[in-house]
């Protein structure tokens, strides 16, 4: 989890207004997990790339939601889950005045009802750390998506590793064959895996 997420903002000075906005509501209901500043820069470039939906688990205040929505082109919806429902309330409000934004108040698994998506950010259920089950690519990602999950560690050597130990959860996603997966260190203590869907056999991107 981003442990400083929403203090480290702090660092940029031309923050875009809603993730403005979505940050002082974090601050006001004390919520510090919010997506590092790094995080948001990356997913608003992908957001820039997206044609028609946006997903995302874990809205926490709306953060990254925010570096989402001030990234997608206009027409472009997105839609994002968020367990807790004062947190899901409050992530409401930032978005009141965005027709194209919801934030439902549910488990992340409810996403299955709304993709395919043209880009996914699991930040809040479905990356498969702990025990839960990871989300399923091939359901939740149209042909051309994208998923992106953030909050590692780089990790020198090969395997990754957590706390010591081989990275299930990131290895997971690198090694998923139906994934073309690579990890972008994105500051010296984060880094975010990024993936797209392999083709169908036989087609161009099936390599
Ligand atoms: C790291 S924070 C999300 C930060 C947010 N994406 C941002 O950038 O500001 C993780 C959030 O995921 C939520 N969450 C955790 N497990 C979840 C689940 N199974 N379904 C939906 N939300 C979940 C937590 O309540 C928390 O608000």
């Amino acid at each position: 989890m981003s442990t400083h997420g929403t203090a480290a903002h702090h660092r940029l000075p031309d923050l875009p207004p809603l993730v403005r906005r979505a940050l002082e509501v974090a601050r006001a209901h004390g919520f510090e997990h919010s997506c590092h500043p790094e995080q948001g820069l990356l997913i608003r470039a992908l957001a820039g790339g997206a044609a028609g939906l946006i997903g995302e688990s874990g809205t926490g205040c709306g953060v990254g939601l925010a570096w989402l929505a001030s990234g997608a082109a206009p027409g472009v919806r997105l839609v994002s889950v968020e367990r807790d429902p004062a947190r899901a309330a409050v992530a409401a409000e930032v978005f009141a005045d965005q027709p194209q934004v919801r934030v439902l108040c549910a488990d992340w698994t409810e996403l299955y009802e709304h993709g395919p998506f043209d880009l996914l950010v699991l930040d809040g259920g479905g990356q498969g750390k702990g025990i839960e089950p990871p989300a399923d690519p091939a359901r939740l990602l149209s042909p051309q998506g994208t998923l992106v999950m953030d909050d590692f560690t780089p990790s020198p050597g090969w395997p990754p590793l957590h706390e010591g130990r081989p990275d299930t959860a990131r290895l997971h996603w690198l090694e998923h064959p139906a994934l073309r997966a690579v990890e972008v260190r994105l500051a010296p203590d984060l880094s975010s895996v990024v993936a797209t869907l392999r083709g169908q056999a036989g087609s161009a991107r099936d390599t």
